[in-house]
């Protein structure tokens, strides 16, 4: 499979179309940003431990039953996806405060929940993705309630699986960001990326930070942070 024209850049990722109208290949960057894209920067080797990792993390969802985007993995930063049209809800699993929970709500970081939290915010940079409830997504179209109730049953499934295989990588993970795409069909299935760049994922043991917080909060060895996160997730496989 080839890549055709290109179809998108986004800030992490750009999008090629290929000779099949229901694919596309997904190229990951090293590029990247916070704060909807004010901060910016690089991380070296970012694009492929994310696509490698995404890759691996949606295989073991798609073996527990949720349906996800990935067709086959090209190489270290290419993979052929089904193409979607992306639901613009940015929907965000917690399972321990941290984040936009902790300074929303005036919590510290690291209180576990009884329960995980389901929130989503409407994907807009422009209005720094704002935080909404089903009523807000359903007055403005950007999904239907059966729409809706799949994405958020899909998504605690997610969690359910996850929370065991890292718990198996000496890792704890804390909350997470899933973004949902409708097949030409209106099939929801799983799609943009699950990666350190989309995910908060603390060591077991010490606590430290693995993922992303170290490039948006300045904490040093961010790409050191991406390889050990690979090393745990692929064992001697990586
Ligand atoms: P938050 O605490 O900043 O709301 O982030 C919750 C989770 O979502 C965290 O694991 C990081 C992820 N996330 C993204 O993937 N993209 C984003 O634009 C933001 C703000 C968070
Ligand atoms: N990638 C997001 C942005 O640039 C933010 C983040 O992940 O913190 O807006």
């Amino acid at each position: 499979m080839e890549k055709k024209e290109q179809l998108y850049e986004g800030k992490a990722k750009k999008v090629y179309a290929t000779e099949d109208p229901e694919l596309v290949i997904v190229s990951y960057k090293d590029d990247a940003t916070a704060f909807d894209g004010t901060k910016k920067g690089t991380i070296r080797g970012k694009g492929a431990v994310n696509n490698r990792m995404s890759n691996f993390l949606m295989g073991k969802l798609a073996e527990a039953g949720i349906p996800t985007h990935v067709v086959k993995e090209l190489n270290d930063r290419e993979t052929v996806v089904k193409k979607v049209r992306i639901v613009p809800l940015e929907v965000i699993i917690r399972n321990v405060s941290a984040g936009s929970f902790a300074k929303r709500y005036g919590v510290e970081e690291g209180i576990p929940f009884d329960e995980p939290t389901f929130e989503f915010s409407y994907k807009n940079d422009d209005l720094h993705d704002p935080l909404l409830n089903t009523s807000h997504a359903l007055a403005l179209k950007l999904a239907t309630r059966e729409e809706i109730d799949t994405i958020r049953g899909m998504a605690l499934k997610v969690n359910e699986v996850l929370k065991e295989f890292f718990a198996g990588c000496g890792v704890r993970l804390i909350d997470f960001k899933l973004e949902f795409g409708r097949l030409s069909d209106g099939t929801i299935v799983l799609a943009d990326e699950i990666s350190p760049d989309t995910c908060r994922f603390w060591d077991a043991k010490t606590g430290e930070k693995l993922d992303k917080d170290r490039f948006r909060r300045d904490l040093g060895s961010v790409e050191e942070a991406y390889q050990e996160m690979m090393r745990r997730v692929f064992g001697g496989q990586a």
